[in-house]
């Protein structure tokens, strides 16, 4: 979010310095080379290297010479779910001491999703604490939640559904505005903690939608009515609309399910059970266990099974298996005994580093699927799409890669919740 955040606005003519602590990131970046895997965004970086609109270096001090400061920092996950502050503090710390040393008024602007009151409760004492200054006195706070999705961040960012601004001064979301200049989007101004929340509530509405679809999917399923069709079929009530219905494995990556982990945890906090936010998770959770279950069905005792998984992102166009269910999948396929043969365009190396070892990663989707006991589809990449892939085997799918009434005519089918 911050390399997007940073590329984005130099590609506008700001002049960004982005602040970095690890050496290796910092020197791929300034080769133009991003260290993750977006769709045009090298291109992009290297186009703003060349203007010298963008470097990356290690130091806050960098920071003196300039008069916005956007903090993208991880707010992760605690083991219980709760939201781990320790970036953020780190860098309200860093930049306070910074806002101490400079003369010409400054405006922080947060991006990292926080739990609403964390910027007034948290960030705004360090940052007066570090500076030394109060604020409104020497420096303004506003709050900018991001709603890039990985893989089109780039794309979101000059294409914005909405722009939301969380301000307790005029001016501090004036300057925020400014830097959008040119994009062409609604823009909400409310306060600070209505701008955090915001953030919240739209990823947890997101997975609402797939918790919701998936279980109306299981219903759907034991009725034996394709879920696909009934997600068409409400789709054109415009209060419903058409996206974030595909029914299937469940959510993963970065943002979905640790902002809806930190939101219950803070729920019970504040003494109020978020029945229904819990509930998505458990759906969510559930659906895993779903394809794991089927295979057993069929397969029987799975130990010594050869199971071919095609797709490890948590997604498709993206290298990023960040809480992706193909790795939950995997994960409990071995403990049963099962020997895996894995293939994803992208995400490959990535899954390696946090996978058991044993498993074989192989160069393409033929390869995988060639001698299985059965196929698993977890990612829905394009070339997943391929119906020749799946001609005489026993498929799984999770990611409706292939229409279930053709498939049943070449291959031994059956999908998670349809
Ligand atoms: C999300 C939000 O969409 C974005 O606005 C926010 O800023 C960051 O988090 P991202 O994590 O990139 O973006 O993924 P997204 O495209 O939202 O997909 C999340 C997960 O939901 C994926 O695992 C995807 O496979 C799954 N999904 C999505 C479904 O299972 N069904 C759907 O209909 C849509």
């Amino acid at each position: 979010m911050g390399l997007v955040t940073a590329t984005a606005l130099a590609s506008k003519g700001h002049n960004v310095v982005l602040i970095e602590k690890d050496k290796a990131k910092i020197s791929s970046i300034n080769k133009g080379k991003a260290p993750i895997a977006e769709d045009g965004l090298d291109d992009k970086l290297s186009d703003c290297l060349k203007h010298n609109c963008l470097r990356a270096v290690e130091n806050y001090q960098e920071m003196l010479g300039t008069d916005v400061t956007l903090v993208c920092v991880g707010t992760p996950s605690n083991p219980d779910g709760s939201i781990d502050l320790s970036y953020i503090k780190q860098s309200a710390r860093e930049i306070g001491k910074m806002l101490g040393k400079k003369t010409e008024r400054h405006t922080v602007v947060i991006r990292s999703t926080v739990i609403p009151g964390t910027t007034r409760g948290v960030i705004i004492p360090a940052l007066e604490e570090y500076s030394g200054h109060k604020l409104h006195d020497a420096f303004d706070v506003a709050v900018n939640p991001e709603f890039l999705q990985e893989g089109s961040a780039l794309r979101c960012y000059f294409n914005p559904d909405r722009i939301i601004i969380g301000e307790d001064d005029k001016g501090a979301g004036d300057t925020v505005e400014k830097l959008y200049e040119g994009i062409s989007a609604p823009i909400i101004r409310t306060d600070i903690p209505t701008a955090e929340m915001v953030k919240y509530a739209s990823n947890a509405f997101l997975a609402t939608k797939i918790s919701f679809i998936n279980e109306i999917g299981n219903l759907c399923q034991k009725l034996g009515i394709d879920v696909y069709e009934v997600a068409k079929g409400i789709s054109f009530d415009y209060r419903i609309g058409d996206r974030f219905l595909n029914a299937g494995l469940g959510f993963g990556g970065s943002c979905l399910p640790k902002d809806l982990g930190a939101l219950v945890q803070a729920s019970r906090g504040l003494g109020y059970h978020a029945r229904l936010l819990e509930s998505v998770m458990e759906v969510n959770r559930l659906q895993v266990l779903k394809i794991i279950q089927a295979v057993e069905q069929k397969l029987g005792d799975l130990k010594n099974k050869k199971i071919s998984i095609l797709g490890l992102a948590f997604k498709p166009n993206t290298d990023d298996v960040r809480s992706a269910p193909a790795l939950r999948v995997i994960e409990m396929l071995i403990n049963k005994g099962a020997m895996v043969k894995a293939y994803d365009p992208m995400a490959m190396p990535n899954a390696r580093a946090v996978l058991p070892e044993g498993i074989e990663y192989c160069r393409s989707a033929e390869e995988a699927v060639r001698g299985g006991d059965c196929v698993l589809v977890l990612t829905e990449w394009a070339e997943f799409k391929n119906e020749s892939l799946y001609r005489g085997e026993i498929v799984f799918d999770g990611r409706r890669v292939v229409d279930p009434r053709n498939a049943k005519t070449f291959c031994d089918y059956q999908g998670i919740c349809w």
